[in-house]
């Protein structure tokens, strides 16, 4: 895979928001920390992010390398770095003991290093428990911030540049969206976009809605600039990034409101652009409008990721989902009869309070009934907080991994029933990098988000090929260009 890194807005020129101006005079003076650093150790100071979590952490993370990079830091994949930043995820519990485990390491990393810093952000960060538990267990860490304030990173270097003492700026919540501040893309041929931040649904198991706040729209007109200005870069596919796509526009003032299938199609119409995808969309909110837009727009990708959660229209009004059983394969019939070419994914629970094998038997029909090309599955997971921890009739952990262990067994069925439907035809694909096993070969992902592997070299990184479809292999197929 390869790592271009490329700054957007790396200087001070043309900015016209206030806050970015702000933080561009943060950015100035953690410049000098950092020289003052490099002077100190002979070499310039390295600095790892590592990203946990959702494409939305993903594009949080590459706002965190850009003023990283800016300042005067090289940006590394090691975590034996100088400055290690985690972005953390809360959204099940294995996210956040996963962090607690590679905190561990990095603390004996602290002993050899005095001159080392470690950061936390994140979603975990904006639950009080997890703030108090790092205060107490992990002394050593530098700097803790949320997900709100997060454009203020600048601002939080200097501070944790200053004091010796453990820096901890967590807010409950912003209506704010800054604008323009540097960003390091991990691709040059393709980009996250966010078009909205939180989330208003309160699905009664979910976490996202405490740690992310309520839904914020991005004006159109700013989404469009950033999609302009990340095409004029080079830049041939997007993400439109945002917890539910679907109900894009709650905030935005009468003369900015549009819909989401209306920015969809502005987006589409951005010259240079060549693929557009989105996620994720709600099913309550997913309206003919939009699979009809999808359908008349062929820069829009082929893949529809829809969560289903549950197939039993009992577990789904517990889950506060407002769909039922049959309202959600209703709208699989539609998207399999406006999109027949689309990949259809969907992410699972299992073991929600009150689930019964009967309540299982249900998802597995929706399973087999939508046929789905991928399923995620999950084990229900606990969150402090939520109406769902409070729920009597938790289920055993037996029966959960029981019960997860026989859906896996269809989704696989099915997901091998939809694999191979394509083998012997042509499809466009974007060459995103080296194959890993193999360098002579490169690996590209089709308009359904299905990757091919196919000879090639270097060259054709970030360009758009049609491949032919020799052999399908499961979840992937090997092909050549024609
Ligand atoms: N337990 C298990 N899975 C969860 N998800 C969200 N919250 C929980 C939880 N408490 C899953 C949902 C969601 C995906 C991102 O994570 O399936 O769609
Ligand atoms: Fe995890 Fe949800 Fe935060 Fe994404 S928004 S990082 S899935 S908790």
């Amino acid at each position: 895979m390869s790592f271009d890194l490329n700054i957007l807005h790396g200087s001070k020129e043309g900015i016209t928001d206030e806050e970015s101006l702000v933080q561009f005079s943060y950015i100035e003076k953690a410049t000098g920390y950092v020289k003052n650093l490099e002077k100190e150790l002979g070499r310039r100071p390295t600095a790892c992010v590592v990203t946990f979590g959702c494409q939305m952490n993903a594009k949080d993370s590459e706002k965190l390398v850009g003023i990283l990079e800016t300042i005067g830091y090289e940006s590394v994949e090691s975590e034996d770095a100088d400055f290690v930043i985690y972005n953390t995820c809360t959204v099940r519990d294995n996210a956040d003991q996963r962090v607690l485990g590679r905190l561990g390491y990095v603390k004996s990393l602290h002993k050899k290093r005095p001159w080392m810093k470690t950061a936390l952000c994140g979603c975990m960060m904006q639950e009080k428990g997890a703030v108090e538990k790092i205060q107490k267990s992990y002394r050593f860490v530098n700097l803790i911030f949320g997900t709100h304030n997060l454009y203020k990173f600048a601002e939080l270097l200097c501070r944790m540049f200053e004091s010796d003492r453990m820096i901890i700026d967590i807010w409950d919540k912003t209506d704010r969206i800054v604008e323009q501040l540097p960003i390091s893309r991990k691709y040059k041929f393709k980009s996250g976009v966010n078009i909205m931040f939180g989330c208003n649904n309160f699905c009664t198991y979910c976490i996202v809605p405490y740690v992310r706040g309520r839904e914020r729209s991005r004006t159109p007109k700013d989404i469009i600039r950033e999609v302009e200005e990340l095409s004029k870069d080079g830049v041939k596919e997007v993400m439109l990034l945002g917890q539910n796509v679907d109900s894009y526009g709650i905030g935005l003032s009468d003369e900015d409101k549009i819909t989401f299938p209306e920015l969809l199609e502005e987006v589409c119409k951005v010259e240079g652009i060549e693929r557009v995808r989105f996620m994720t969309p709600h099913p309550k909110d997913m309206s003919e409008d939009l699979i009809d837009t999808i359908a008349r727009n062929p820069k829009v990708a082929r893949h529809i990721h829809l969560p289903l959660q549950s197939g039993s229209t009992e577990i789904l009004k517990r889950m506060n989902r407002r769909y039922t059983k049959e309202s959600y394969l209703k709208l699989v019939e539609l998207i399999r009869e406006k999109l027949p070419d689309a990949a259809l994914t969907t992410d699972i629970i299992i073991g929600f309070p009150g689930e019964t094998d009967k309540d299982v038997d249900e998802t597995i029909d929706v399973v087999r009934k939508a046929g789905f090309d991928n399923a995620f599955t999950f084990i229900y997971s606990k969150r402090t907080g939520t109406p769902a921890a409070g729920f009597e009739d938790q289920v055993s952990e037996a029966d959960a991994k029981r019960n997860f262990d026989r859906l896996l067994k269809v989704v696989q069925e099915t997901a091998r029933a939809q694999s191979g439907k394509l083998e012997g035809k042509t499809e466009r694909v974007l060459v995103e990098g080296i194959n890993e096993q193999d360098s002579n070969l490169v690996t590209g992902r089709m308009s359904n988000n299905t990757l091919v592997h196919f000879p090639g070299d270097e060259s054709l990184i970030g360009e758009f090929v049609d491949v032919k479809l020799d052999k399908c292999h499961g979840f992937y197929y090997t092909g050549s260009i024609v």
